[in-house]
């Protein structure tokens, strides 16, 4: 065994001389690392959705999921969270008496996680999390759906949830509000806040936007 290897190593890294090839192992070995643990952990099941629409996960906070309670109260029916990431928010609006509760999630390794929440919290029967695209869900049942994603996916959803939600549908969005939405309650402050939208005053408002914009005199 050569003992002053170990040592030379050292002395070689102290010294900064680990050359342009000992640089290009290291920027190769430390962007792979990260590239497994993205695609492996973090973002499996993205596959076929476009890079731009990939949200990554980030969990809501107690705080934001208790605002999120709040913005829901009164209300009753159906919930559906787009993204629903362990499922704490779903779990948290069953418990609240929202049926059924469903997370919709393409991270498998985040769905096991939220069922094994679930059956942990006694109710695995009666939430539930699909693996499914929320970009291809149908929502035209839904009545009470949150999202917590990035703000750059928020105004192609906008269009999405305008042409596909009931009339007395809610909207709850966390952390970053929709860009072109008024919302009528907001609870919390920085990045605790929520944002409540009403479907039928969002739908009314975008009418008289165009309708204001067509009779705009032609330059
Ligand atoms: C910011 S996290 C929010 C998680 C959860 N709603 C919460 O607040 O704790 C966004 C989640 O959306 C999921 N997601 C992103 N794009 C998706 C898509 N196209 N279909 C289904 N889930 C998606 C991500 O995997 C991630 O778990």
């Amino acid at each position: 065994m050569d003992d002053d290897v170990p040592d030379e190593a050292f002395k070689e890294l102290h010294t900064g001389d680990i050359g342009g090839w000992g640089v290009a192992q290291i920027a190769a070995g430390t962007g792979l690392t990260v590239y497994v643990i993205w695609t492996g952990f973090v973002q499996p099941g993205f596959r076929r959705v476009p890079l731009r629409l990939q949200v990554p996960y980030i969990p809501a906070s107690r705080i934001q999921v208790d605002h999120v309670m709040n913005l829901l109260r009164g209300r009753k029916g159906g919930f559906v969270d787009l993204g629903s990431g362990d499922g704490r928010i779903v779990l948290e609006a069953h418990q609240q008496g929202f049926t059924p509760a469903v997370g919709y999630e393409l991270n498998p390794w985040l769905l096991r996680l939220a069922r094994f929440k679930a059956w942990r919290a006694g109710h695995h029967e009666k939430v539930s999390y699909r693996r499914e695209d929320l970009w291809k869900v149908d929502l035209t049942e839904c009545k009470n759906i949150t999202v917590f994603l990035a703000p750059s996916v928020l105004s192609l959803l906008q269009k999405k949830l305008e042409a596909e939600l009931p009339e007395d549908a809610l909207v709850i969005a966390g952390r970053f509000p929709f860009p072109d939405w008024t919302p009528y309650r907001v609870e919390g402050e920085g990045v605790h806040r929520a944002w409540a939208y009403n479907m039928q005053a969002q739908r009314q408002n975008s009418l008289k936007k165009n309708d204001s914009h067509e009779k705009q005199p032609q330059q």
